[in-house]
């Protein structure tokens, strides 16, 4: 059985994972979250510049973590798109120099796909077809997964601004608290009442796209009532904010369920990791019968095992690889 090397470098994380026959044999992370944070966001240039540094350490790191050498790779997958340009040029040129020097074949695989791939490695092959609510820093849709490798991932719905992540990263800065805004919303939230604001849930009228998401005008009604308030308690505007995001996202990925007739939901992405997201998910799945699956956060967020785990589903199909000139593709759909 073939060991796959993934390459994860779309945004501020460097991944490097190692999967054989759906097995994940270990993987590594390095991040260059911290110098993005006075900026407020991920600077691409500085992300590039650090996953040139981290690269080779970090597939060091994840070989000594799966306990192989190099030369027990037999092909490597790499993030092509959809992702930041300057970020994804270096992992594509890393993969190319390790497939050639290796003689192995390489794989361009989608960002999205491998997402979804991460759930695999926990809880074994997906159905046939599911529903896939995607909410990270970049992306928040709800998709149509059948099965991964043959048939591409249809978008059923997009944000029209901003991504939950990208929303919950602005709100953090806008009530005092550090970036990743995220992790500090769902911690403060836990001190706060869910029920002492009732801010809006944006795109759930009459007139809206049923599956749509819209997070601008919600940071902007938060912005408002802490300018209205100035001795809001930080803690209620978390977990009230977070209610409304939690709401929206769930009540939207089950109508999804519900149009397209499947069984199972799988939310992936960095949003994932929301403590109150993955409850109200529970609680709303189990009422409709829907199977619910969420990976391990570590699994959650961008990392390298799922850049592999998708690449050990193509290698397992037979797939072609791709083209030794390939390009990242920063935009791919
Ligand atoms: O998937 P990811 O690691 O990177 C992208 O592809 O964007 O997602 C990062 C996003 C950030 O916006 C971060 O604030 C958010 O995921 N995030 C969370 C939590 N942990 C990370 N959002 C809400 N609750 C969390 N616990
Ligand atoms: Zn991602």
């Amino acid at each position: 059985m073939t060991v796959v090397m993934g390459i994860e470098t779309s945004c501020d994380e460097t991944g490097v994972g190692f999967v054989q026959d759906g097995v994940l044999l270990g993987d590594a992370l390095a991040s260059s979250m911290a110098e993005h944070a006075r900026f407020g966001g991920v600077v691409p240039e500085i992300a590039a510049r650090a996953h040139v540094q981290a690269m080779v350490p970090t597939v060091q790191a994840a070989l000594l973590d799966a306990g192989i050498t190099l030369a027990d790779v037999g092909a490597v997958a790499v993030t092509a798109g959809p992702g930041l340009a300057t970020a994804l040029h270096v992992g594509v040129a890393a993969a190319k120099a390790y497939a050639l020097a290796l003689g192995v074949p390489l794989y361009g695989v989608h960002h999205l796909a491998g997402h979804a791939a991460a759930d695999t490695l926990e809880h074994g092959p997906l159905p046939a077809r599911s529903v896939g609510l995607i909410v990270s820093g970049g992306h928040t849709s709800l998709l149509s997964v059948r099965d991964l490798v043959r048939t591409p991932i249809v978008h059923l719905s997009d944000t029209v601004d901003d991504a939950a992540g990208e929303a919950f990263d602005k709100v953090a800065r806008l009530i005092g608290l550090p970036y990743p805004g995220g992790p500090s919303i769902d911690r403060a939230a836990k001190e706060g009442d869910r029920d002492a604001i009732r801010f809006p849930r944006p795109f759930t009228g009459p007139h809206d796209p049923p599956l749509g998401f819209s997070f601008s005008g919600l940071k902007t009604a938060v912005a408002r009532h802490v300018e209205a308030h100035p001795d809001v308690n930080a803690e209620d505007v978390a977990a009230s904010f977070q209610e409304a995001v939690a709401d929206v996202l769930t009540a939207k990925a089950l109508r999804a369920c519900r149009d397209e007739d499947v069984e199972t939901l799988v939310i992936v992405g960095g949003v994932a990791a929301n403590s109150r997201i993955r409850e109200l998910a529970a609680e709303r799945c189990a009422a409709a019968g829907v199977d619910l699956r969420i990976p391990p956060m570590r699994l959650c967020t961008d990392n390298g095992a799922m850049i592999a785990a998708i690449g050990d589903l193509l290698v397992r199909d037979g797939a072609t690889p791709s083209d030794p000139g390939f390009s990242a593709v920063p935009t791919v759909e």
